[in-house]
């Protein structure tokens, strides 16, 4: 009761303050500011003492209420996630004392801008840290407002620009390639069907082919693209739907591709290691984390199907050697790549068992010009390879995989109106993230994922 009549008014005498968000506070040190957010952590200290700790999306602030400004009706019924304009001075927090950015805000005057409910309906009650995980993806628009999943969403825009600026100083162009479409890439049976005007279409799998069409317009071409993917398995690295980057290049060798993926990786690693921003998020995230290194370990699938043999792996379904022809499924492969912990190129794959692009190579043609590029922790980040670009070739291709080529006639095209050797690969943007941020799985690393069973929020 007492606290009702306690009323707080803004000093108009002091000087005016100055809006700012967390992350520009540092510059206006000693001068009067005003900030607004949301009550990230909430602590009061006797009667005289209040602590805030504010959060805007932009950086958090420790806050400091004395007095009069703790005694108000607001500030005895203040709860976690409502939202806060905070007047004050920025002041360097003493010695042996810690704070973000090594500052505080003593604050002079506030207002509450709007209440997040307290008791039952708290944001606490809601999700905790020992909430079950279908609980937490159900609260997920909640549970972005952590430290750690919005700085893994942080490390995600800070990896598509250094990817984009990759990209762009090394002179690839942007396209945008439909996800509506009428031909399959990776396979029918992972494909979502849907209407269209009284026909047929999927939502795309992969822009691989539309990447191709764009070559002899405007030469190496990428693309950020959803891609979508009925996955009937759960596991930790498959979404229905995820980010898909895909390159394209023309006039390249099988040699080439592989370097081409290695020297985006490291480049773009090293850049999010240099800039101090990215750096500081993967650390707090993955604090070992270590860029790799040019010179990756290259690897035919020939030797790898050598190596699971001689480590005693055991195909699940019959538990035995692995055979030249089987696909080495996630948890071998995983086995492996973290048993010798570096990136591995995994290259010349059986063609059985990859798409029906994928050329021979020269050499021996019971094998093809593929590879995967398999990460610690995740294992497959990439995949990618040289196309079947004579048209012949092709055609029988598509007959070997029992495809309709009627509605690739615009792709078939290619392989007649002046064709080169060409190829690329698709880099699983959620699995790179993982990889950096050392999740355990791939659905933590998009804002909303999609698997099966899941479509909300
Ligand atoms: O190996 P994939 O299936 O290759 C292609 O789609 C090629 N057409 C790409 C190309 O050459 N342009 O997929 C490429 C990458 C995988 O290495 C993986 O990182 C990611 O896409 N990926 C998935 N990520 C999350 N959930 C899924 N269901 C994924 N399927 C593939």
């Amino acid at each position: 009761e007492e606290s009702k009549k306690v009323v707080i008014e803004e000093d108009k005498s002091l000087p005016a303050a100055t809006k700012v968000t967390i992350n520009k506070t540092r510059e206006h040190r000693g001068k009067r500011i005003k900030v607004s957010g949301w009550v990230h952590r909430l602590r009061a200290q006797g009667k005289e003492m209040m602590f805030i700790v504010l959060r805007d999306g932009t950086g958090y602030l420790q806050c400091v209420l004395l007095g009069k400004l703790c005694k108000t009706y607001d500030a005895i019924t203040l709860t976690q996630e409502s939202t806060v304009t905070l007047y004050g001075t920025l002041q360097e927090v003493p010695e042996g004392k810690n704070a973000p950015g090594g500052h505080e805000l003593v604050v002079d005057y506030w207002q509450v801008v709007h209440k997040s409910p307290g008791g039952d309906d708290a944001v606490t009650n809601k999700v905790n840290a020992e909430s079950d995980p279908s609980v937490l993806f159900s609260q997920r628009h909640l549970v972005l407002r952590g430290e750690n999943q919005s700085a893994v969403l942080k490390v995600r825009a800070l990896t598509l620009r250094a990817f984009r600026e990759y990209f762009f100083k090394t002179g690839y162009t942007e396209v945008n390639p439909p996800c509506l479409v009428q031909t399959m890439v990776e396979g029918g049976s992972t494909l979502f069907h849907l209407p269209y005007y009284g026909e047929d279409a999927y939502l795309t799998q992969s822009s691989q082919l539309y990447l191709e069409t764009c070559l002899a317009s405007m030469g190496s071409v990428y693309t950020i693209t959803p891609s979508f993917r009925a996955e009937k398995s759960h596991t930790r690295r498959h979404l229905s739907e995820f980010s898909h980057l895909e390159a394209e290049l023309a006039f390249i060798s099988f040699a080439d591709l592989l370097d081409l993926i290695e020297d985006m990786v490291v480049t773009v690693v090293n850049k999010l290691m240099d800039d101090p921003e990215s750096r500081e998020l993967i650390l707090q995230l993955n604090p070992g984390f270590v860029a790799p290194k040019h010179g990756f370990r290259r690897m035919k699938y020939e030797d790898a199907i050598k190596w699971l043999n001689e480590h005693g792996v055991k195909r699940e379904e019959d538990g035995q050697d692995f055979q030249f022809g089987d696909d080495i499924p996630e948890s071998p492969e995983r086995f492996m790549t973290d048993t010798i912990n570096e990136p591995i190129l995994l290259t010349h794959f059986p063609g059985p068992i990859k798409s029906f692009y994928m050329p021979a190579t020269e050499e021996n043609p019971r094998v093809t010009e593929s590879v995967d590029l398999l990460m610690p922790n995740v294992g497959e980040i990439v995949g990618g390879s040289m196309r079947i670009w004579k048209h012949q070739d092709l055609i029988d291709a598509f007959a070997r995989a029992g495809i309709d080529t009627s509605s690739y006639y615009w792709y078939t095209d290619l392989s007649k109106y002046g064709s080169c050797p060409h190829g690329g690969f698709g880099l699983g943007v959620e699995r790179f993230i993982a990889w950096i941020t050392n999740r355990y799985t791939v659905k933590e690393c998009c804002l909303y994922p999609r698997f099966p069973g899941r479509c909300q929020p």
